[in-house]
């Protein structure tokens, strides 16, 4: 499930670069830009130098633009929807940077007319609705069963050492501007609700992540439309059953009589969901009630003819480490001479993920929900 991203540093930076350069291009109809030698020195200035490479644009290209940092945050955004890879970290030192050091001219509405008045660096985030919508998944995906369905903490049901806080008044959230600081609070390692690591969500995830509770704070501030609960009840239960019996192939491994008989009872509907999208999350029932926790992943690997078995504590391209049943930790540097043979008994509804549309996933977590 945690697959490394494939895609080198040096192609990201060059596809950032290239839309870098046809923004700027867009907007100027100026002759091939000078380099990077021409750009104002200023803290930033070697991570943009770095994204761009040789083909930055000196700032008599940029300057004069009229961007401001949430411009430039705005444009850099879009190039990140178009496929370039930003580090959430990289993505605050090229907009400060650009922002700070290639402001709009005194007095000049900029490029875009009146919404582009210029600011400094301390501009609030700017929240795209489009990224605070792919964001609020994520928050589904992987923290609300802790923090909750308005991002104002969890339940008090929960233990507190589970308990997610209030993110609508943490400073991780007042402090960040696109991801940032909440890139780098989960890039030490936080509790993640699918058990992938966090350090793992990052770049474009940790942006729309930010995005999203950005909207929450906003909103939690005017009472806007976005402060009320997350529904997830808003599929239809009979159109549920009909796929459960038929094209979801659910009976294969289920029956409403049997294993999922009152699971509608067990969990409230946002863990409902949680739990039938990704069943190895950790949850606790209705109430804090606590429920079987998830089955884990064991793994057989084989050296040399001899097989050691356990529970799977790692493994990535390079090295595999596990738990064997005396209680021992085992690792080795994988080679292709190994084998390894992973059972995730959750592997079959990962694969489902691929298979529902939305509708299918709301109307399914609507017929659940009757199951009391
Ligand atoms: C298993 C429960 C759990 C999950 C899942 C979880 N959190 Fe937390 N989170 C907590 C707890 C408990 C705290 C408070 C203690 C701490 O800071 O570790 C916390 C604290 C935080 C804080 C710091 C708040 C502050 O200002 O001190 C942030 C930010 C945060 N979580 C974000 C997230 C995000 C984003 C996700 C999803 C990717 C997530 N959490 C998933 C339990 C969880
Ligand atoms: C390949 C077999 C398989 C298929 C197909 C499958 N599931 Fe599951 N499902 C499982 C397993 C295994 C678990 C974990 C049970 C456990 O942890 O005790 C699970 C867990 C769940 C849970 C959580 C139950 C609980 O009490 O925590 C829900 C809800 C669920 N599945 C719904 C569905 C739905 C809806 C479908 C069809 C779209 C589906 N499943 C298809 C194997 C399957």
């Amino acid at each position: 499930m945690t697959s490394p991203s494939m895609t080198s540093p040096s192609m990201t930076r060059a596809v950032l670069l290239a839309a870098v350069a046809a923004a700027i291009f867009a907007q100027g109809n100026r002759p091939a830009p000078p380099g990077p030698r021409g750009l104002p020195d200023a803290p930033g200035k070697d991570t943009v130098q770095r994204l761009c490479g040789s083909s930055c644009h000196g700032p008599q290209i940029v300057a004069g633009k009229g961007y401001s940092r949430e411009n430039w945050a705005t444009v850099v955004n879009g190039m990140i929807a178009r496929g370039a890879k930003v580090e959430a970290s990289e993505f605050n030192d090229l907009v400060d940077y650009l922002g700070k050091n290639l402001p709009p001219r005194s007095g000049a509405a900029g490029a875009g007319g009146s919404g582009f008045i210029g600011a400094g660096p301390d501009d609030a985030h700017v929240v795209d609705p489009a990224a605070a919508e792919k964001g609020l998944s994520i928050y589904v995906a992987e923290c609300v069963t802790c923090h909750g369905n308005k991002a104002r903490g969890g339940p008090d049901s929960l233990p507190p050492a589970q308990r997610g806080s209030d993110l609508v008044r943490s400073l991780v959230v007042l402090k960040d501007r696109y991801g940032a600081t909440i890139g780098e609070f989960l890039r030490k390692g936080h509790p993640t609700q699918s058990g992938r690591h966090s350090s793992s969500i990052q770049g474009e995830e940790a942006i729309n992540l930010a995005h999203f509770l950005h909207q929450k704070l906003t909103d939690t501030l005017r009472s806007g439309p976005y402060n009320k609960p997350i529904n997830v009840l808003t599929g239809n239960a009979a159109a549920g059953r009909e796929y459960f019996n038929g094209a979801g192939g659910c009976t294969k491994c289920h029956s409403t009589t049997g294993d999922l008989a009152g699971v509608g009872a067990k969990y409230d509907p946002v863990t409902l969901q949680q739990k039938f999208l990704f069943p190895k999350s950790f949850a606790a029932g209705r109430g804090g009630r606590s429920v079987t926790p998830p089955k884990p992943t064991t793994i057989d690997v084989t050296v040399n003819g001899r097989t050691v078995s356990g529970l799977l504590l790692h493994m990535d391209d390079f090295n595999v480490s596990l738990r064997d049943e005396a209680g021992e930790y085992r690792s080795w540097a994988r080679t292709a001479q190994m084998k390894i043979t992973v059972h995730d008994p959750y592997a079959g509804h990962v694969a489902l993920l691929d298979q529902y549309t939305d509708k299918n996933m709301h109307d399914i977590v609507a017929f659940l929900e009757t199951l009391k």
